[in-house]
């Protein structure tokens, strides 16, 4: 049902306005628009759960949310990783209530009810005195969440049972986390625990900011052009080339203004380069000798860089995953894991892992720098003028950045659409036209019906 405030004709708006490269600023923030949110958007793609390397041994579990859904994420005995919804059966209360560990069984806290790694009911307190024999356990296991699977170790959960599968929506970003993800021998781990914390907010600008807006760096992250870390070229983070793939997803491959970085293969060790040769294809050796940052998304709410950091001599490289978790119009949690190749030098780890945190998470500067300008955007999205739906102020933002004007790069050797630039609003349309797609399903069906 589409809510009075949110009619016909307010869809009508934003759907020319949105063709026009034009972005109504209303509907950053809205709480009706955020509950259609949760509900057609959340409730029907694929959300990051955890990495594989969480889930060690048979035991090992993990808890996390999917928006409002709690998920705890276990490792059976046969080595499957189960997704259950983290309720007990008999009041709902949560049942596990630590972040992670291993465990042979699972005991809710309130009444004692226990469940086995593959979700079964298999004690009852008295369970025999007060439901009697013939209570059929079998019937009060967890409740599973409909579709889990996972690509390149990163696992991924769904609360729609006929949604299409994993790998169909990741499309021709799977390549892409083939180069990420798959260039080790081994893969990548995940190094301490997942970082989190709540900034204020919405979930839809953070998603934008890392997947599709390279143009902010540098003005944003300025103080790193001072400090000599980034060029003085104000196009320094432009260069390169920005990839738009299905649903919504996409990724920019930034170079430098020579078409290659500084440093071949983001500054990793010598000895890692031949591993890297055997394990991609030509075409995804050749992207990745030449990157600096590879900064993208995966929509809704995932997103991913893998940046050069440091100075000369103590160059490196690691990936940033985060998962921007909605907890109303104008909050996120955020969920911030580090990685890195397995195959590295413990050393080098060492040192990557800590210029992540001197850069990103709350005691990162970069993170720092972003967390201001998105609490600033929600601040401002609340005044009258800028909630006007009639847009009799014409407070829409602007995403024209190359519209109808940058044309694909045909040469790019990779797949979806490459244009030759990364300052560019091709993806942050993509997302816009998804976003639009999923919560206007059934709304004009349901009109044209009456
Ligand atoms: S709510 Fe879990 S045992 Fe009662
Ligand atoms: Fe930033």
């Amino acid at each position: 049902m589409i809510k009075k405030t949110l009619d016909e004709k307010a869809f009508q708006l934003l759907k020319e306005k949105m063709e026009q490269g034009l972005f109504p600023q209303w509907v950053l923030t809205d709480p009706d628009i955020y509950e259609l949110e949760i509900d057609k958007i959340f409730g029907h793609t694929w959300q990051f759960l955890a990495h594989e390397t969480e889930l060690k041994d048979s035991g090992s579990y993990v808890t996390r949310w999917m928006v409002n859904d709690p998920v705890l994420l276990v490792k059976n005995r046969k080595g499957e990783i189960k997704g259950y919804l983290n309720s007990c059966t008999h009041r709902g209360t949560q049942l596990c209530t630590a972040d992670h560990g291993n465990k042979k069984n699972f005991t809710c806290p309130y009444h004692g009810w226990s469940y086995n790694l593959d979700g079964e009911l298999i004690g009852i307190v008295a369970g025999n005195k007060v439901y009697g024999e013939e209570m059929d356990k079998s019937e009060w296991g967890l409740r599973e969440i409909p579709q889990v699977a996972s690509y390149q170790g990163m696992i991924f959960g769904c609360l729609d049972p006929v949604a299409m599968p994993l790998e169909e929506y990741l499309g021709d970003m799977k390549w892409y986390f083939d180069i990420l993800l798959g260039r080790s021998d081994g893969g990548m781990e995940v190094r301490g625990l997942p970082q989190r914390w709540v900034a204020k907010a919405n979930w839809k600008a953070t998603a934008e900011n890392f997947a599709a807006d390279p143009y902010h760096v540098q003005t944003t992250h300025r103080s790193t052009v001072e400090l000599g870390i980034s060029p003085e070229d104000p196009l320094y983070a432009g260069y390169g080339h920005q990839i738009v793939t299905e649903n919504g997803h996409g990724i920019n491959v930034i170079t430098s203004k020579t078409g290659k970085a500084r440093v071949p293969y983001q500054g990793t060790p010598e000895s890692m380069w031949p591993m890297f040769k055997k394990n991609l294809t030509p075409e995804q050796d050749e992207i990745l000798s030449g990157v600096t940052v590879f900064v993208g998304g995966v929509y809704p709410n995932l997103s991913f860089v893998s940046p050069i950091h440091g100075t000369e001599g103590h160059l490196h490289n690691y990936l940033n995953f985060r998962m921007w978790r909605p907890i109303g119009p104008e909050k996120v949690e955020v969920w911030c894991w580090f990685l890195i190749d397995k195959a590295a030098p413990e050393e080098y780890k060492e040192a990557a892992y800590r210029g992540y945190l001197g850069s990103f998470g709350p005691t990162g500067t970069l993170e720092q720098d972003d967390t201001e300008t998105w609490a600033r955007i929600v601040e401002v999205s609340k005044g009258l003028m800028m909630r006007d739906k009639e847009l009799n102020y014409n407070n829409v933002s602007n995403y024209l950045m190359g519209f109808d004007r940058v044309e694909p790069d045909e040469s790019f050797p990779g797949p979806g659409i490459a244009y030759p630039t990364t300052y560019l609003d091709a993806i942050s349309r993509s997302m816009h036209e998804n976003w639009f797609k999923l919560i206007s399903k059934d709304l004009f069906v349901k009109e044209a019906v009456k």
